[in-house]
């Protein structure tokens, strides 16, 4: 018989001391699991910061060098490159330049890190476009899948021409992982990996990342990345990408789309990533900024609930300060 004022079971005794906390903790956060997402410039002699991201900034190719080694020194094991190029144009030419920014800095960041860190660059034209879309254009303004893959396509055997280990296809165009892979492979480049931008829902919560890489954006995404109100069809978008070869998948915002992590997780039996994007990361800096919530345990929180939620592996803009917090 239950006694109402003497429980016999009391789920607070795992919760009496720290070491009987550590001792029964579910999930896991450490530095392997956590990927740095940077910003190179072209041209920049001095590190730009971004003013919608406090702490975070648009890196010169020698500040780029210097995040990556501090990035190996902190313990995490992945950085995605994006680039920011001088001049942009309708197809997006710098994005398949070889001495075009994002690949020289694979190259610098190849170089400063060798084995010691996963080199993943974003496969994307929407930082090269003077339109700003994720692809080329038809006459008529609408984004063209298949002229688009062609592009990718290209676009991946320059980055990994560069060094890149992981392409991530972010553009959300039907079939661009086994377009991706084909030209790979046809390059001799077989050991050059997809961590594919599976599910990536059109989001607000982008807003700082077009502060961020100078976004020409006018309008949205709405053809082309998923609508928020669609989880079923976040896990079939993983699922068509593993059968076009993808190593790892990826769900994309995080915060908002926690259920849609563990649906994919569930899922599949690659590796599951999560960005914990720039308006994720936008809303605990100001919120913190006036004081309104402890920074720190708000950054750990966060990303132990994207752990929680199933992703394997979380790209941040904190990796490198989270790994040293978590090394305290
Ligand atoms: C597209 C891309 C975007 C982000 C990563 N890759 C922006 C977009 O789809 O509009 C967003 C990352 C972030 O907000 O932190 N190349």
């Amino acid at each position: 018989m239950s006694d109402i004022e003497h429980p016999v079971v009391r789920p607070r005794r795992l919760r009496t001391t720290p070491a009987m906390r550590e001792l029964v903790a579910e999930t896991t956060l450490t530095p392997a699991q956590l990927v740095l997402p940077v910003f190179v410039r072209e041209g920049a002699s001095e590190p730009r910061p971004i003013s919608s991201m406090p702490g975070v900034v648009q890196h010169t190719r020698d500040s780029l060098r210097r995040a990556a080694s501090e990035a190996v020194q902190a313990g995490l094991k992945g950085i995605m490159l994006f680039g920011i190029p001088e001049t942009k144009d309708a197809v997006g030419s710098g994005a398949t330049d070889p001495e075009g920014i994002l690949n020289v800095a694979i190259a610098d960041v190849a170089a400063e890190v060798g084995d010691n860190l996963v080199v993943m660059g974003d496969l994307c034209l929407d930082e090269f476009t003077d339109h700003g879309h994720c692809g080329v254009l038809t006459p008529d303004g609408r984004v063209d899948n298949d002229a688009t893959l062609l592009r990718y396509a290209e676009m991946a055997v320059v980055m990994a021409d560069a060094g890149v280990d992981l392409v991530g296809p972010s553009g959300m165009m039907d079939g661009q992982v086994a377009v991706i892979r084909d030209a790979l492979d046809r390059a001799g480049h077989t050991d050059t990996g997809i961590l594919a931008y599976s599910a990536k829902y059109a989001s607000a919560f982008y807003g700082p990342f077009r502060e961020a890489v100078d976004s020409s954006l006018k309008g949205d995404r709405r053809t082309y990345q998923q609508d928020g109100r669609n989880a079923r069809e976040g896990v079939a978008e993983a699922l068509l990408d593993i059968e076009e070869a993808a190593d790892l998948v990826m769900v994309k915002p995080a915060l908002a789309y926690l259920d849609v992590i563990r649906r994919v997780r569930e899922a599949v039996d690659v590796p599951v990533a999560a960005y914990n994007i720039s308006g994720e990361y936008a809303m605990v800096e100001a919120a913190a900024e006036r004081g309104w919530i402890d920074r720190e345990p708000a950054i750990l929180e966060t990303l132990t609930s994207i752990r929680r939620a199933g992703a394997d592996i979380i790209l941040t803009y904190w990796a490198t300060e989270a790994a040293t917090l978590l090394r305290r």
